[in-house]
Order: structure tokens, then C-alpha cells, then sequence
């Protein structure tokens, strides 16, 4: 059985009608999965929808309803529309996150709810965004039904050791590198639902990687709304924990590599006579490209590179400069220097 806080409708099972509206109540559901479906509709008392993820049967303190009929796969849609969003730590990658959300109107500003270090530099940040500011972690937990542990990760345990029983309650989704399930057991009450994941930046734009370990604690249906949620700001892509560190590196720190080599590419063009700025937009548009085409087409890249090479021609010419100046064994070294340093 586990309590946890919903919005949403109140329908009156008797009259069948809508009998007012509540912002948090508290509800005990007895049955798992349900979490999922807390949205604008709130079971209370009464016999779950007879379809959608929902099953076994609630009870609530406060009120006796029922839930309407939440429709199949909108119902998931609805919950997803109405879940809170609570970011322990706004840093960068918080930041990328909820501006990708609010970018992709996934979720509204209203919410999401943050807290940092620095009260008054959080307000700054929570104020542009029309986000809630949080006064600290407690505050944010409670208020959330999914949190986001986006501190440092040498702070994670000492944040969230006072709000563990709050998040017993709650989904909790990791973007702390090195942090995998199995550490998180450590630091977390047992039976919490918890998933640790590694974003990237371009997330901010809708254009990111979450990557996802494979071995988590969410139900399917909290997973199911997690990825309905991220999904619209990157590829949500699951790997087993051995890969989890690698494929971070390459979705985390691959922004950086790509940010070097367009203006790397930017810098030979400038020295031909580019203007710097159109230098830099037709490279990055060449970068967005190919990597559609890649993505579209399912190419091998050697093919891609194959195919804009023609005999004696320009391009083969570069491709020799590049490998002189061993190009791609710098990118594997980079890599493997990354992976490294993690070990
Ligand atoms: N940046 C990336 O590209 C990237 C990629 C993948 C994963 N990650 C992971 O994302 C996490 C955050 O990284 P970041 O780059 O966003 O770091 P960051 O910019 O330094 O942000 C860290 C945030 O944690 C806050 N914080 C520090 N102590 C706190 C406390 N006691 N309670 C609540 N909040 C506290 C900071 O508050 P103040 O702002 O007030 O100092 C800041 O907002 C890390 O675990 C990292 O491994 C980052």
C-alpha cells in the first residue's frame, strides 16, 4: 500500500457528477502501478477503471468518489499532464531539462518545482521559467510526484538523506553520473521506485539522449509515463547497467566533442574566407543532418563517408588529412580517456 499526494477531479460516484476539484490530497492506494495514473483524475473509494493500467481497488482518507474513465492510452496522456515535477539541484542539467519540457509543452511551468543551494540565484532562474522555487529538497520532494536528483553526485547521498521517506512515496529519477541502481540502494529506503538515467544537454532543445539502466524499480506504468514525459525532449534509450557509464559518456560528453569539431570545421572555413557566424550555422546544420541521415537511412557511417567520396575527388582528399592527423583514433582516445577517469 503506498501514500502519496494526487490532483484532480472529484467525481461523486452516487450523483455521477463532478463534486469539486482538489489541488493535493492525500490518498492510500492499494494496489502498485497506480502512481502512474494519478492525474486529473482522482480514485478515491471506489472500483479502479475497468480499463487503462489501473487495477485492484483505493481507498482515501478525505473523500468518497469514483474516477471517470480515463480511456485507455489517455489515460496515461492525462497523468502525464498533470504530474509534478520536483528538481533537487537546478543546475545545468536541470535547467536543460525543464527548459526542453517547457519548450515541447510537456509539461507546464506550473508544475515544476526546483530547489539549489543558492535560494536567491534559484528564484532568478525559477522566475524566468515560471517554475516553482523551493526552499530546499524537503520541500521540493513534497511537492513532487516525480523527482529529479540533478545535484553533484558526491552530494547525493547527503541531500537526500533527509527527504528519504518522502521519496519512498514518489517516482525518482536520477541524472547523477556514476550513480546506478544498485548505489542508489544504498542511499534510498527500501522499496523506494527509483531510476537512474544519464541526459544530455541537447535535451534543452528537444534534442537529447536520456539514457536508462536497464535495472530500475518503476512500475511499467511509472516507466510508461517517465518515458511519455522524456521521451519528447530526446531518445529515451535503455542499456544494461554494464553499458550505462559508456553510453553516458558518449550521449554526455559527445556535445562537447561535436561542439570542438564544428568549430574546428568553422575555423578551416573562416581561414578560406567564411564569416565566422555562417561558418558556424552551416556547420552545425551539417552536424544535424548527418546525423537525420544516419538515423533515417540506418547507414552504416563508413557508407555515409563512402558515399560522398568519389574517386580522385575532394572529399577523399580531406578524409586522408583527417586520418594523417589520426582524427578518429583522437575520438576513440577521447572516449576511452573519459571512460577511464570514471573507473
Ligand atoms: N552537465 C551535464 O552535461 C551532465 C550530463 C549528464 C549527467 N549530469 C549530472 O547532472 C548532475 C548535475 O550536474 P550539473 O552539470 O547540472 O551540475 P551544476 O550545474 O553544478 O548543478 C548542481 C546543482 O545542485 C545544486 N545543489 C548543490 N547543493 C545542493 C543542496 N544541498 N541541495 C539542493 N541543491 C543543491 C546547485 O545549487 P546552486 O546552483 O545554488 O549552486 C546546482 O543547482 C550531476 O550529478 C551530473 O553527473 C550532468
Amino acid at each position: 500500500m503506498r501514500d502519496f499526494r494526487a490532483r484532480g477531479l472529484i467525481y461523486d460516484r452516487e450523483t455521477e457528477t463532478e463534486a469539486g476539484s482538489c489541488d493535493t490530497v492525500r490518498c492510500l492506494f492499494g494496489f502498485e502501478g497506480s502512481r502512474a495514473a494519478l492525474g486529473n483524475v482522482l480514485l478515491i473509494n471506489g472500483d479502479p477503471p475497468a480499463q487503462g493500467r489501473m487495477s485492484g481497488k483505493s481507498r482515501c482518507r478525505e473523500r468518497k468518489t469514483a474516477a471517470p474513465d480515463m480511456g485507455g492510452k489517455s489515460g496515461g496522456a492525462e497523468s502525464m499532464k498533470e504530474m509534478r515535477l520536483g528538481f533537487i539541484g537546478f543546475g545545468n542539467m536541470a535547467r536543460a531539462m525543464a527548459d526542453g519540457l517547457l519548450l515541447k509543452g510537456a509539461v507546464k511551468p506550473e508544475q515544476i518545482y526546483a530547489c539549489a543551494k543558492h535560494y536567491e540565484k534559484l528564484c532568478g532562474a525559477a522566475e524566468a521559467r515560471g517554475i516553482h522555487p523551493c526552499r530546499d529538497a524537503r520541500e521540493t520532494a513534497e511537492n513532487a510526484d516525480m523527482v529529479i536528483v540533478a545535484v553533484k553526485p558526491y552530494l547525493v547521498a547527503e541531500v537526500l538523506e533527509p527527504v528519504r521517506e518522502i521519496l519512498q512515496e514518489k517516482i525518482v529519477i536520477s541524472v547523477a553520473a556514476g550513480y546506478p541502481f544498485d548505489r542508489y540502494e544504498s542511499v534510498l529506503l527500501p522499496g523506494t521506485h527509483h531510476l537512474s538515467t544519464i541526459p544530455n544537454t541537447p535535451v534543452s532543445v528537444g534534442e537529447g539522449i536520456i539514457v536508462c539502466e536497464e535495472k530500475h524499480s518503476l512500475t511499467e506504468e511509472e516507466f510508461a509515463v517517465f518515458s511519455e514525459i522524456f521521451s519528447q525532449i530526446g531518445l529515451v534509450q535503455t542499456v544494461p547497467t554494464a553499458q550505462l557509464g559508456v553510453a553516458g559518456d558518449l550521449s554526455g560528453c559527445g556535445p562537447a566533442f561535436a561542439a570542438m569539431f564544428i568549430e574546428a570545421l568553422a575555423d578551416g572555413a573562416v581561414l578560406h574566407g567564411l564569416p565566422r557566424e555562417l561558418a558556424y550555422r552551416l556547420a552545425s546544420q551539417m552536424i544535424v543532418g548527418t546525423g537525420k541521415l544516419q538515423q533515417a537511412s540506418g547507414s552504416h557511417p563508413g557508407a555515409m563517408k563512402d558515399a560522398v567520396c568519389s574517386p580522385g575527388g575532394t572529399t577523399i582528399t580531406g578524409v586522408a588529412a583527417l586520418e594523417q592527423h589520426g582524427f578518429r583514433s583522437a575520438v576513440i582516445s577521447a572516449l576511452d580517456a573519459v571512460r577511464k577517469k570514471q573507473m
